[in-house]
């Protein structure tokens, strides 16, 4: 079986994050997105993986993962226009041949479920295994009507009034069949091929469609209080703490923290569940739950509470600051001081004096 992960898009919910970074290579918990998508992979013994990106960021897409999947053989498949899930499958057959393939959306986070799916797929023989999950508001995502069953009646793309709860995840197994029905299928009103569509397409044309529901977490993370609840999900898996770092005797520690290699932190507090990246000194901080900081980080005389900060960032003098996301290389820092607390989303290279 071969894997294909879509790492394109535009990102518009998260910018100014994704003026200079694709979504997919945003951290969370100090670890992009995307990386979680390839350990998935490996863990379901997938190695041959087309990873489909845009013109204006596969390059970001193939530099992070040349470090980080040097296991993997992967292939970069581009896609010149955001034409629709569907059309990315299109564009990614020669990659693909008649090869049954896992596809995953590189902004989907999941916790569990890959290998049930793939056991589904395989033992049902069907065509198509997809994935589903109980929301409370299913209309931003695809919604599949079940009978008593759990036999998928009908697919519908981000319906007004959808006809249950169960939305489609974004992870998917198909056979070699999808490409007959993506052939099929019209762009929609949104003008681009949807995968849901083809699938309806697939149940239609008679080929088998199962459907697995998810008990796990599922985040998609489009915006920014997606990633913020990502990262509190993922913080709050840590089950124990690591100090690798060097802490002072005037700082404490509390619950699962993470502090990485070369990270010096003084006279601060730390409420886990924490990370600190390498490199990054913390001085006269308080650092609240479900905060994550990133490498080579300056933070002092602040307070930060359930935020992401990423990698080259400088935070003087800002208390408190929560529910906030810094961008790479950003600075924030206050001369006067103010009791208000303080919310931010802040692109990487920005400079923000208070
Ligand atoms: C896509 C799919 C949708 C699915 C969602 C999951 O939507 O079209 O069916 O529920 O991913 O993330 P999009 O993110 O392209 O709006």
């Amino acid at each position: 079986m071969k894997g294909l992960v879509l790492a394109g898009g535009k990102g518009t919910r998260l910018r100014p994050l994704t003026h200079t970074m694709p979504k997919q290579l945003i951290p969370v918990a100090n670890k992009p997105i995307l990386d979680y998508v390839m350990d998935h992979m490996r863990q379901a013994h997938i190695t041959s993986i087309g990873i489909v990106v845009s013109p204006g960021t596969g390059h970001y897409i193939k530099e992070a993962l040349d470090n980080t999947c040097a296991d993997l053989d992967i292939t970069y498949i581009l896609q010149e226009k955001p034409l629709g899930l569907a059309h990315a499958v299109q564009v990614s057959h020669e990659f693909l041949g008649d090869d049954p393939f896992l596809m995953f959306l590189g902004d989907n986070l999941i916790k569990h479920g890959i290998k049930e799916c793939i056991e589904l797929f395989n033992t049902s023989k069907s065509d198509a295994v997809i994935m589903l999950k109980e929301v409370e508001d299913a209309r931003m995502f695809g919604v599949a009507d079940i009978d008593e069953t759990g036999n998928i009646k009908q697919l519908v793309e981000k319906p007004p009034d959808p006809p249950s709860n169960l939305a489609v995840v974004g992870v998917y197994v198909f056979s070699p069949m999808i490409h007959q029905a993506i052939a099929k299928i019209q762009p929609s009103q949104r003008g681009e091929l949807e995968i849901t569509d083809a699938i309806q397409k697939m149940m239609t044309m008679g080929y088998s469609v199962r459907s697995f529901q998810l008990n796990g977490w599922w985040l998609d993370t489009g915006k920014k209080s997606d990633l913020l609840e990502a990262n509190r999900v993922i913080l709050d898996e840590l089950s124990t703490s690591k100090i690798e770092g060097t802490i002072d005797t005037k700082s404490t520690i509390k619950g699962n923290v993470y502090i990485e290699a070369g990270a010096t932190i003084h006279r601060t507090d730390i409420q886990g569940p924490a990370i600190i990246g390498s490199k990054t000194v913390v001085e006269d901080t308080n650092i609240g739950p479900y905060t994550s900081v990133g490498n080579s980080c300056s933070i002092k005389h602040s307070e930060i509470l359930n935020s992401v900060v990423l990698n080259d960032v400088l935070i003087h003098n800002i208390s408190p600051m929560q529910d906030s996301i810094i961008g790479n290389n950003a600075t924030i820092r206050q001369k006067t001081s103010t009791h208000e607390s303080i919310e931010f989303m802040v692109g990487d290279n920005t400079e923000v004096d208070l």
